[in-house]
């Protein structure tokens, strides 16, 4: 192997950075030699940001579940890759082996192939965090279908639209879901979608909660049902198909600036080898390690980081079904203490609201195990670092703060756990094969500057990585538009950043019209959409304001049409709109009723002004002399919420 596979100095990052950008090609073809290939590639890379058309390991043949557990069974097939914690402390937990989840996605693929799916086809999977949910996830990869994951948050509405972009032919998924004190009626809302659907030929449900449900015949299969029968024919392993490096793995729906959410593509071979490669370097992963990454599979935190980088890296991934204030605020370090965790991964929404229940939660457990700390998904506030810092580290665990994105299928830039340096509420640098660089608003390359510790831009990369999305579903067009065309030849993350004179980045937001909101990508247009459904609404426009918790927090004005009714009725009827719609993880936090939005003489509603008046902003709101109606500022100031 000409490149060692982790990274375990400052020295050798720098050394393996360097590499991989003056030899990209040979840097991730010696990566690449550590994975299982049915065949060997013809190229490593071929590119253009124009198109874009990226292509990693061309030619090469794999198939990702041969990699995730064919190829640990000699060695450690006993070994557990999946502990699963139900919601209820109380109910019996499940272990898998490697041996056993090679078991029962060999017999799930049998159960996809008998209900008609084939290579190529798209299945969507709509469950709450159980095992079979990483079964059937990996089910799909293993005969070659495209899995799309949708979040069991999302409503019927939303599942529908992704449904039909997709031109999905087949649905895993639950009767229903347990999270926290709450019960989840997914097949309900899978029946909701299927109104008016004619794409979908069969849905599989797996029984977790036994809610009444309606299975209607020629249509619905239970799980456990289809599974019998394939057990019963002897079936316990199948052959994994061959995938070309570049056939899609699965697809992931992502919010954008624009109205609908875009269906992000990655690849099999590139994302692969990324995932894998991130995980033990950025974790410093050591075998037999148990790693709890508390996000959903429905993200892609979960799809990189519960299922495809720790089973390939034969690693102990621990599935929780629950929330973590759920039986109490001190679930997650019961889990920690019970399983004697390792790596704990999880959100700085998380860590603010645990915080917000003080010490108590954490005395008595035994946190010991604890050997790497990792936060994602935004930006994560001094505050809430040291706290992990300090009371879950105990100051001992490294915390690596991981900035990545769905369409970036990995990390792009964080420290490596104990290895570069850290520095609170940086992301600090970026892996190896990542070319950063920052432009402004014309696309100018934002260089450092002599006498400055910082410089700031929007954050762009020159140079493809394996597992950058290769296509938004369906429509190239889209992709182009939306990553490659605001800068050339440049991807353009939506982020902006500052970058210190040692090369650290920090995150500083984004620059476009998504909203953050609990680590959850929100676009405005998608909820200004949502409160237009209501019949009363007129108009409205929906911003970020900084929120303790949840990061930011979704601001709406609304222009209501008659405004002689009850306000607070009115208000809770367009959430239960925005629910109906979205699904309730879009749900404003403030609604404001306004009788204008401020708008340019051309009819464009400057959000600049309602974003500073919604983050409590009342002087220096910048130019208005542009408004065609400068007195509904007046108005909107002074009714703020
Ligand atoms: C934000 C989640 C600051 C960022 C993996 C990005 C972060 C968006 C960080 C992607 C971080 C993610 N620090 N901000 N460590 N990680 N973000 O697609 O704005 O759900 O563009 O992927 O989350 O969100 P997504």
């Amino acid at each position: 192997m000409s490149y060692p596979y982790q990274i375990t100095s400052y020295e050798a990052y720098k050394e393996a950075y360097k590499q991989s950008i003056e030899n990209p090609e040979q840097f991730w073809g010696g990566v690449a030699e550590n994975f299982t290939w049915k065949k060997k590639w013809d190229k490593v890379l071929e590119w253009n940001f124009t198109e874009p058309k990226i292509e990693w390991f061309k030619g090469a043949k794999l198939n990702i579940t041969e990699n995730c557990l064919d190829r640990h069974i000699e060695a450690h097939g006993n070994a557990p890759a999946i502990i699963w914690e139900p919601n209820a402390p109380d109910e019996k937990n499940r272990l898998l082996t490697y041996k056993k989840l090679l078991e029962k996605v060999c017999q799930f693929g049998q159960v996809l192939k008998n209900n008609g799916v084939k290579k190529g086809d798209r299945v969507c999977i709509y469950m709450g965090m159980v095992p079979e949910l990483a079964v059937a996830t990996l089910a799909c990869a293993r005969i070659g279908a495209i899995h799309s994951v949708i979040f069991g948050g999302f409503s019927a509405q939303s599942i529908a639209d992704r449904l039909y972009d997709a031109q999905a032919e087949f649905i895993v998924t639950c009767d229903g879901a347990f999270r926290g004190a709450k019960d989840i009626p997914l097949k309900n809302v899978i029946d909701d979608a299927l109104i008016g659907n004619h794409t979908i030929k069969k849905v599989i449900v797996c029984t977790r909660t036994r809610t009444p449900i309606s299975m209607l015949k020629g249509r619905d299969v239970w799980y456990e049902d289809e599974m019998k029968h394939v057990e019963e024919q002897g079936i316990t392993f199948i052959e994994a198909e061959p995938m070309d490096a570049e056939d899609p793995l699965f697809i992931l729906y992502t919010s954008g600036s624009t109205g609908k959410p875009k269906g992000v593509v990655h690849a099999c071979g590139g994302y692969m080898v990324y995932t894998n490669y991130t995980f033990i370097n950025v974790f410093q992963y050591q075998p037999s390690q148990v790693h709890f990454c508390t996000a959903d599979i429905g993200w892609i935190t979960g799809h990189s980081y519960i299922l495809y980088g720790p089973l390939s890296a034969g690693a102990t991934s621990l599935i929780f079904e629950g929330v973590p204030t759920y039986p109490n605020a001190g679930r997650f370090w019961d889990i920690v203490d019970k399983y004697k965790v390792n790596i704990l991964y999880t959100a700085p929404t998380a860590i603010r609201s645990l915080m917000g229940f003080g010490l108590g939660p954490l005395q008595g457990k035994d946190l010991s195990s604890l050997k790497v700390l990792g936060t994602v998904g935004e930006p994560i506030n001094e505050e809430a670092w040291h706290w992990y810092d300090e009371y879950v580290g105990k100051k001992q665990c490294p915390i690596v703060d991981t900035w990545w994105q769905t369409e970036t299928g990995g990390i792009l830039i964080s420290n490596l756990a104990g290895i570069t340096p850290a520095k609170p509420s940086w992301a600090t640098l970026p892996l190896p094969g990542v070319q950063m660089v920052l432009v402004d608003e014309k696309g100018n390359e934002v260089l450092d500057e002599e006498g400055s510790d910082t410089v700031g831009g929007n954050l762009c990369i020159k140079f493809p990585w394996p597992s950058i999305l290769r296509t938004t579903y369906g429509d190239h067009e889209r992709c182009r538009t939306n990553y490659f065309a605001t800068y050339p030849n440049l991807y353009f993350t939506g982020d902006g950043a500052l970058r210190s004179k040692e090369g650290f980045y920090r995150i500083t937001g984004r620059v476009d019209d998504v909203l953050n909101v609990s680590g959850h990508r929100i676009g405005t247009a998608e909820v200004e959409n949502a409160i237009n459904m209501h019949s009363g609404v007129v108009e409205s426009a929906v911003v970020g304001y900084p929120h303790d918790i949840k990061g930011q927090g979704i601001y709406a004005y609304v222009v209501f049409g008659n405004t002689h009714g009850d306000e607070t009725l009115t208000r809770k009827d367009i959430l239960q709109t925005v629910t109906r719609i979205i699904g309730p993880i879009a749900k404003p936090d403030k609604i404001q009723f306004v009788s204008g939005l401020p708008k340019t003489r051309s009819g464009k509603i400057m959000r600049r002004i309602l974003r500073k008046i919604a983050e409590g902003e009342t002087e220096n709101l910048g130019d208005t002399s542009t408004l065609l109606d400068p007195g509904v500022v007046d108005e909107i100031k002074r009714g703020k919420i």
